[in-house]
């Protein structure tokens, strides 16, 4: 008992290093009886003005210590709507409104409260304002007096800022203390070809859900292209890549940690993201497992973007947890404004020590797109390096053969001279 409760402790510390996501469980009651109860595992990703005159992205996750608010959170009543307002942190705060037609209930808005103030996740922010930015057309909803039950990574764009919910459990309007047994499973996780065929609706039970295997095949991945639009339907960022994770973790099932390459299939994967004056994200999403999260920033200064922030979230069967490993200080794929960034050869970003990727066939353009279609490239220096070695093998054949032919003419004539003199 003892030991298995210090390696459950070792578990937890591992992931905790690792930047795992915990689920974090908040109620709102109205006297007794609760109306809306969520589990939720979210990380935000906030881009914020520098002193320097630049733009920063940070990423962080909603922490255990979060906590419902309960003077802001309400069960709804005439005019207003339920509200679960979650705080964490001096001043900041997650919100989800509820609305309900009779038949289904769907989370109205998102907002997101953050306090610049706070310098331990904002360094160098010039401003100390407490920023709100709301999100409307969320697309969670379920059947009333069901529970919402979706694995699959929910990316949702909030001004210069977006949320990432994973493992989501939650219902309003209960009519009961406790979650419903019967669940609303999302649309993502049952386009998932691993889930069992669920009718829209599966009873809970105390087994854990099954999370699809991670998928294998190693080799070279294939490339996928991948785009964003803006509001208008403009394509705003467009990339073409193979990519390939090679992630660490902990496997329970071999009770060691291994070393894993997964490949992304395009086939299985779609893509999301937003564009701004200066920061630009691409989601990719690998069916309800694997989600992928680039971040790229403009110095409007120098006037180049690059790569700053990657974020991994995964839920692969054979991990105790999902798990999320990410840098926002990155600086990879540099590019000037107005052109693309291109890369032929293999290139290894390295983000943690437990994660890297590994980039074939790539081409990217985050910023300015206009044709869709890739402006002029700035390609990087392997591949201005290989392209020099074919150069240089062929000057030097033609070194040589010049050397021959000099000699053959040298010695043709000193022959030529020796049979006159016979
Ligand atoms: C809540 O429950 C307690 C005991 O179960 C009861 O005494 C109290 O009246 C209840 N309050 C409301 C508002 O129903
Ligand atoms: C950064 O500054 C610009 C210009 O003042 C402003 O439009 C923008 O909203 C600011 N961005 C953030 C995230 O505060
Ligand atoms: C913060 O930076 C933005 C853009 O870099 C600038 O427009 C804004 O005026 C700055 N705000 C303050 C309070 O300095
Ligand atoms: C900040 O950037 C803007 C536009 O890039 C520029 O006009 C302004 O002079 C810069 N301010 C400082 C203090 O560098
Ligand atoms: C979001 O929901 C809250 C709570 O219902 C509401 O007060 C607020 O006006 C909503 N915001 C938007 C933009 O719809
Ligand atoms: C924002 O953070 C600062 C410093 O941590 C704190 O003094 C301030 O009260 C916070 N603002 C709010 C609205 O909580
Ligand atoms: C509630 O909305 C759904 C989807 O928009 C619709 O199919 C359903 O008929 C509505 N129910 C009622 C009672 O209006
Ligand atoms: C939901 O459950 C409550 C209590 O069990 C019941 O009164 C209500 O009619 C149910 N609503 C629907 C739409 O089934
Ligand atoms: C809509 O598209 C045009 C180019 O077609 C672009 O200039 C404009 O900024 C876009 N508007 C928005 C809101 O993205
Ligand atoms: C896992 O391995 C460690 C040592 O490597 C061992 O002490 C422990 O008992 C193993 N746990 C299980 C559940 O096999
Ligand atoms: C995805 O592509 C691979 C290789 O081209 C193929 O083997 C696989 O069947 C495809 N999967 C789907 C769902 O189309
Ligand atoms: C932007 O570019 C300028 C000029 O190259 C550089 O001095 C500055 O440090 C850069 N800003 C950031 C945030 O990297």
């Amino acid at each position: 008992m003892k030991l298995s409760h210090s390696f459950a402790v070792l578990i937890i510390a591992w992931f905790a290093g690792l930047g795992y996501i915990q689920a974090v469980t908040f109620e709102v009651k109205d006297g007794n009886s609760t109306c809306i109860k969520a589990e939720i595992s979210a990380s935000f990703s906030i881009t914020y003005n520098t002193s320097s005159n630049s733009t920063s992205t940070v990423e962080v996750s909603l922490p255990d210590s979060a906590a419902v608010d309960t003077d802001s959170s309400s069960c709804g009543a005439d005019s207003s709507m339920p509200w679960l307002v979650a705080v964490f942190g001096p001043g900041h705060a997650l919100g989800l409104s509820f609305s309900t037609n009779g038949s289904l209930y769907s989370v109205a808005n998102v907002t997101l409260q953050y306090n610049l103030s706070d310098t331990s996740i904002f360094p160098e922010a010039n401003s100390s304002d407490v920023v709100t930015v709301v999100s409307s057309s969320v697309g969670i909803w379920a059947t009333i007096n069901t529970t919402y039950h979706c694995v699959s990574p929910t990316t949702i764009a909030l001004g210069g800022a977006a949320v990432t919910f994973s493992s989501m459990r939650l219902e309003a309007y209960m009519p009961g203390n406790d979650l419903s047994p019967t669940e609303s499973v999302c649309l993502a996780d049952q386009a998932s070809t691993t889930a069992p065929p669920t009718p829209a609706m599966t009873t809970t039970s105390a087994t854990p859900t099954t999370t699809p295997p991670a998928p294998t095949p190693p080799g070279k991945p294939e490339q996928g292209t991948y785009s964003v639009s803006n509001s208008n339907g403009t394509v705003c960022l467009l990339a073409q890549m193979g990519l390939q994770l090679n992630v660490s973790f902990f496997s329970p099932s071999q009770n060691k940690t291994i070393q894993e390459l997964v490949n992304l299939s395009p086939n299985l994967t779609s893509s999301s993201g937003s564009c701004g004056a200066s920061s630009a994200m691409l989601v990719l999403t690998q069916e309800r497992s694997t989600t992928l999260n680039f971040t790229f920033t403009l110095n409007t200064t120098s006037s180049r973007y690059h790569l700053s922030g990657i974020t991994l979230l995964a839920n692969w069967s054979d991990v105790a947890a999902p798990f999320s490993a990410s840098n926002s200080s990155l600086d990879y794929l540099r590019g000037a404004l107005g052109r693309s960034y291109m890369c032929s050869a293999e290139q290894t970003l390295v983000v943690v020590p437990t994660f890297s990727l590994h980039t074939f066939r790539l081409q990217v353009q985050p910023f300015q797109v206009s044709t869709d279609q890739f402006a002029a490239a700035d390609e990087c220096q392997v591949d201005q390096d290989q392209m020099l070695i074919p150069i240089i093998v062929g000057a030097a054949l033609a070194g040589l053969v010049l050397i021959v032919l000099i000699a053959y003419l040298i010695g043709r004539k000193r022959s030529h001279a020796g049979y006159q003199t016979i």
